[in-house]
């Protein structure tokens, strides 16, 4: 296991099964998808699903959301009887709904709150507490070294950074320079993000900020052989060679069927079908994507699986793609 590469987390998709999967091939630390502390302290059923782990699945952080000291210090304690190895922050997060209650991105515009924050949460946890963050709020205001001297003032461990502002999103491509400079300002470790899309690129990450760690997030969909393939590129300059058609329709198995114990056959089927997708783009089998897709049950989106092996050699390579 190469403990330097690192499941990004990503809402609607870091559950247990994908978590397991990539850990499969190599993957050290996963965390959850972000988890907003009010919905931990409701106890609802979907969040205590979210929530669940499974002994094989460590070392994992809990990704928290939030904007209230009250109910964040009351989500520290929900959460410390679960067996997390350590709580992550999130204050990366873009989308509208959450910056527009000064959540995720947003705190990058509000330093002080950031690190109240953070504060709090390391006094009521007994865990090591990360934080995800962005380079800014905008071009204007990249402000990540100063937020990154916050947290660790507030005792955080360790921090990922996404080189992205909040206002590009997923657009452009990620700064590495940003990335240098909070690693060179800060004593903690630096975890990097942004377009780790192949081992070349991920080796990049490292060369060029001097990471103490690569997040990988869309890299990983339907492609958790990033993992072995990474690894194998930092250990020695050569790549593995990329999956055959058989591995790929064994994963694509694997992961459905955890699905199904997670979820339950019906959930199960719905989650899978954009894996389904993802497992096989760059294939010639544009047939079977659209009818997975309608896919309803276990049998049926087996037997997709099974022509997608019948319709190619089984050993042939599947090619990297970015999806
Ligand atoms: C679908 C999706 C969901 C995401 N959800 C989260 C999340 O819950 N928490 C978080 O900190 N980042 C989240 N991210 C951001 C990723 O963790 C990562 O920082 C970003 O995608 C850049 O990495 P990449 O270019 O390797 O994809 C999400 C990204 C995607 C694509």
């Amino acid at each position: 296991m190469d403990s330097s590469l690192v499941l990004a987390p990503m809402a609607g998709i870091s559950d247990l099964p994908f978590r397991m999967i990539n850990r499969s091939f190599g993957c050290g630390l996963a965390f959850t998808e972000m988890i907003s502390a009010k919905s931990l302290i409701n106890n609802s059923r979907k969040t205590l699903r979210m929530i669940s782990v499974m002994p094989d699945d460590r070392p994992l952080g809990l990704q928290i959301l939030g904007y209230d000291p009250e109910t964040i210090s009351r989500a520290m304690d929900f959460v410390s009887q679960y067996p997390f190895d350590l709580i992550d922050f999130n204050a990366a997060c873009p989308v509208n709904k959450v910056v527009s209650k000064i959540e995720g991105a947003g705190l990058l515009r509000e330093p002080d709150r950031f690190q109240e924050l953070l504060t709090v949460i390391v006094r009521n946890t007994n865990l090591p507490v990360t934080v995800k963050i962005r380079s800014g709020w905008d071009q204007t205001s990249l402000n990540a070294v100063e937020i990154a001297l916050r947290a660790q003032d507030a005792g955080v461990k360790a921090l990922t950074i996404h080189g992205r502002t909040r206002m590009q999103g997923y657009s452009g491509t990620v700064d590495y320079n940003i990335i240098r400079e909070v690693k060179a300002a800060v004593q903690i470790p630096v975890i990097a993000s942004g377009d780790a899309f192949s081992p070349q690129l991920i080796k990049k990450m490292f060369c060029e900020t001097g990471c103490d760690g690569v997040a990988i997030a869309r890299g990983s969909l339907g492609n958790p052989w990033i993992f072995r393939e990474a690894s194998g590129y930092l250990r020695d300059g050569t790549v593995p060679s990329r999956p055959k058609v058989r591995e790929v329709g064994d994963v694509m198995r694997r992961h459905l069927s955890m699905l199904a114990e997670y979820r339950g056959e019906k959930s199960a089927v719905i989650v899978f079908r954009k894996f389904f997708s993802w497992y096989t783009k760059g294939m010639a089998v544009k047939e079977f994507k659209r009818k997975a897709f309608r896919a309803e049950d276990i049998e049926g989106m087996t037997a997709l699986i099974e022509d997608v092996e019948g319709c190619m050699a089984a050993d042939t390579p599947v090619e990297a793609t970015v999806v």
